[in-house]
């Protein structure tokens, strides 16, 4: 189909971001709890918390940096204990992910975050996974899970971790890893990541959101990673830019994320139009919707308005059309969404 990009009227392109089809590659679960529903399962559980209220967790939601965030997120995973309040948190977001067009998600969990508390690894996966089949069948979004490793514990955690998973190996799409990057290299989880590969998991790992541009390298040449989760201090070594272009590895990008935890100071400052320039496969992705002002279609919109310079509907279309490339499903399902995705953006020319 030929899409003529400069036939696009500019105040079409919000529409277009938040109707156009896309795939969210960079979504943690746990970073979707909406405090109502915090609220909710705390008072369902009697879990004791250090919020009051919506208006005193909001306020809490103001963080300097990854650290501060962490805390505030895991302190908030604590309200979830059984299957069915898993099932619930991944069908509110499947059902948020729908209004955005969302046709297919790649879920990270954060399972050591739950077994520490006592809470069987079983009930989360199976409450995710049960909602995940619901959504494919009456939502239309299909999706895979990402089993994260915390690189703030051991490696041998992560290991028994994996192996704890096992059992709902078909459950899962692959393995990443996130938490505290700094001072937590991807070397520390080498011989995990091998295991995970010699049972045919995809790998992703979290780099260069915080850490150096190093942690990217390990994280491609020691972990043997598919995409780099954030990765936006690339851009630190320019031969590295030039590596995950020419090898075309995605960078899984979350706008509001890096505000909010003050990777950049503003929209205006992101480098996202930089990697685009660069030829890198970057992606468009929420990370912790909950938390950080918005879902996936948010990031598109509001990036958008802050670049209007840089980001146009051509680049949209391109980062539309990326994270499918990057998605971990086959050929022929890509190219039936890509074929969606032109037809979104032929649709809209005047
Ligand atoms: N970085 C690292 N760990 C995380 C994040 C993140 O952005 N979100 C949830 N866990
Ligand atoms: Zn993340």
């Amino acid at each position: 189909m030929n899409i003529d990009f400069d036939r696009i009227p500019r105040d079409a392109l919000p529409a277009l971001l938040r109707t156009m089809p896309k795939a969210e590659l960079h979504l943690h679960i746990e970073g979707t709890l909406e405090p109502e529903m915090l609220l909710r399962l705390a008072h369902r559980h009697g879990v004791a918390l250090p919020w009051a209220g919506v208006e005193a967790l909001r306020a809490a939601y103001d963080f300097a940096d990854l650290q501060s965030f962490l805390d505030v997120y895991y302190a908030g995973a604590g309200v979830l204990r059984d299957e069915a309040d898993f099932f619930e948190l991944a069908w509110a977001y499947f059902e948020r992910a729908a209004a955005d067009n969302v046709v297919h998600a790649e879920i990270f969990f954060d399972p050591q975050t739950h077994t520490a508390r006592g809470v069987p690894i079983d009930r989360v996966i199976l409450g995710l996974h049960h909602a995940a089949r619901r959504a494919h069948q009456e939502l239309r979004i299909s999706s895979g899970l990402i089993l994260c490793f915390l690189r703030h514990l051991s490696e041998d955690e992560a290991m028994a971790t994996l192996d704890a998973a096992l059992p709902w190996r078909e459950h899962l799409v692959g393995v990443g890893l996130d938490s505290s990057e700094r001072g937590h290299p991807p070397e520390k989880f080498a011989r995990v990541f091998a295991r995970a590969r010699e049972l045919g998991l995809e790998c992703v790992a979290h780099a260069g959101e915080e850490g150096p541009a190093a942690y990217i390298e390990q994280a491609l040449d020691l972990l043997q990673v598919r995409r780099i989760d954030h990765g936006v201090r690339c851009t630190e070594s320019p031969a590295l830019v030039q590596r995950l272009a020419r090898e075309r590895v995605p960078l899984t990008v979350c706008p509001l994320s890096n505000v909010r935890l003050r990777v950049f100071p503003d929209l205006a400052s992101h480098n996202l139009p930089e990697l685009l320039a660069a030829g890198l496969c970057a992606t468009v992705n929420s990370d912790d919707p909950a938390y950080f002002g918005g879902y996936v279609a948010d990031n598109y919109v509001q990036l958008f308005a802050a670049q209007p310079q840089q980001l146009g509907a051509r680049e949209a279309h391109r980062l539309a059309a990326n994270g499918f490339e990057a998605s971990f499903v086959d050929d022929a399902t890509k190219a039936g969404w890509r074929r969606e995705l032109d037809a979104a953006f032929a649709a809209a020319m005047r």
